[in-house]
């Protein structure tokens, strides 16, 4: 993961727990699917993104969540170490596990393979 893609990823993660410690989570899901956008390439930073996400279905009793993210984990692992993800996809259980969605405008700049160091 080069810098600026780590450091993007790791403001929308820190982004997602600070609301999700303020008790917002539909904003701190929203951060979290755009970490997922950008971290699911990499095995640590994509299952870091689904095991937040689960935390959130646990924590609002959200049972179509919870369930979506205990079969999104070990299959994101796998994706990401095979280098099969679906380009875009935002990670929750709204969404299925391997369509391929728009990159948001924003964030495309650090996912090209010359964003940069
Ligand atoms: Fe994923």
């Amino acid at each position: 993961m080069h810098k600026k893609l780590k450091t993007a990823y790791r403001s929308e993660m820190a982004l997602g727990k600070r609301l999700f410690s303020e008790g917002k989570f539909k904003e701190a899901f929203h951060h979290f699917e755009r970490a997922h956008v950008l971290g699911q390439f990499y095995v640590i930073p994509h299952a870091r993104t689904h095991i937040w996400m689960l935390a959130l279905g646990i924590r609002t009793g959200n049972a179509r969540e919870i369930l979506g993210q205990i079969i999104r984990i070990p299959l994101g692992l796998i994706g990401s170490a095979l280098g099969k993800v679906p380009l875009g996809n935002t990670g929750g259980a709204n969404v299925k596990l391997s369509s391929k969605m728009p990159i948001p405008e924003d964030l495309k700049a650090y996912l090209e393979p010359d964003a940069g160091d």
